[in-house]
């Protein structure tokens, strides 16, 4: 791949302090891009602190939650003043929760569609006010899931809130054709993250699994025969971004090693 795909450009990517956040940080920089990390923990993680060594000028970390309305408004604000107008927003932050159907409580669908929903949407909607107001011809991608595709019995709500994230990108790719900004989105399938840990946990739990169970059987079942890398997710992330994608909208892109076809 050329290393210069995304030279001059200001990248905000949210949920970017580990996992494929990170992983897309670091391809973004490698790419020329500037980059606002943002995260909800106060110090930026160890990859997030290494990469600012590695590129002090290129790399910023913004603490905020994106639940809360006055973080967006200030992690908007907090990176436009540091490195100017947004050009691509890498809109990645969530969360994942499971719990059988019968069983699943009010706070687990609030606390799912309040980062993964409205979170989402709203950060989108200030950064592409943002683009329309700078005249910026930008780029946003909003990350789904395959979980988004389809419903999964014990994967309820995230996979709601994931179908949800679909719609949006295309109610907002055609309400923002008209300015030159493209919205898609990535549909990941199973990739080696922090939050798989976590998912395999709740597996185990909600079906007398051993630890790690799990995931060995979601990997081989996989067309490809294994999980994905956060870098896989990453390098479409890149062509997203940059110009090579310039005649695509609306789209949601399976980066899933064959599991969904679409
Ligand atoms: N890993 C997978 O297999 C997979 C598959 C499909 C989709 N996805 C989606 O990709 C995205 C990234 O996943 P990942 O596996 O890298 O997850 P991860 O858990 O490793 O990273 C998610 C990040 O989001 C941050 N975050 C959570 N809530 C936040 C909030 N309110 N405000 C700000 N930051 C917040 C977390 O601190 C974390 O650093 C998520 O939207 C996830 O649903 C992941």
């Amino acid at each position: 791949m050329a290393n210069d795909l995304l030279q001059g450009k200001h990248a905000l990517l949210t949920g970017a302090g580990g996992g494929i956040g990170l992983a897309t940080a670091t391809a973004f920089v490698q790419q020329g891009a500037r980059c606002s990390i943002v995260d909800m923990h106060a110090a930026p993680s160890e990859g997030v602190a290494a990469l600012i060594d590695q590129y002090p000028d290129a790399v910023q970390y913004i603490r905020a939650d994106i639940t809360h309305m006055a973080d967006i408004d200030a992690l908007v604000a907090t990176a436009i003043s540091r490195f100017g107008q947004i050009d691509v927003l890498f809109n990645n932050a969530g969360i994942a929760i499971f719990e059988k159907l019968l069983e699943s409580t009010e706070a687990a669908y609030d606390k799912l569609f309040s980062v993964n929903v409205k979170g989402l949407f709203f950060v989108m909607q200030k950064v592409l006010q943002h683009m329309v107001d700078a005249g910026v011809k930008g780029s946003v991608i909003n990350l789904s899931s395959q979980a988004g595709r389809r419903g999964e019995a014990l994967v309820a709500h995230y996979c709601a809130t994931k179908a949800a994230v679909i719609s949006y990108t295309q109610s907002a790719a055609l309400a923002m054709a008209p300015h030159g900004i493209r919205v898609n989105a990535i549909a990941p399938g199973v990739i080696d993250t922090p939050m798989w840990q976590h998912v395999d946990a709740m597996f185990a739990k909600l079906e007398g699994l051993a630890i790690g169970e799990k995931k060995i059987a979601v990997g081989k079942a996989v067309p490809l025969g294994r999980f994905g890398y956060p870098e896989e997710v990453a390098d479409a992330a890149v062509f997203l971004a940059s110009e090579l994608s310039r005649y695509i909208t609306a789209q949601t892109l399976n980066v899933d090693g064959g599991n969904v076809m679409s």
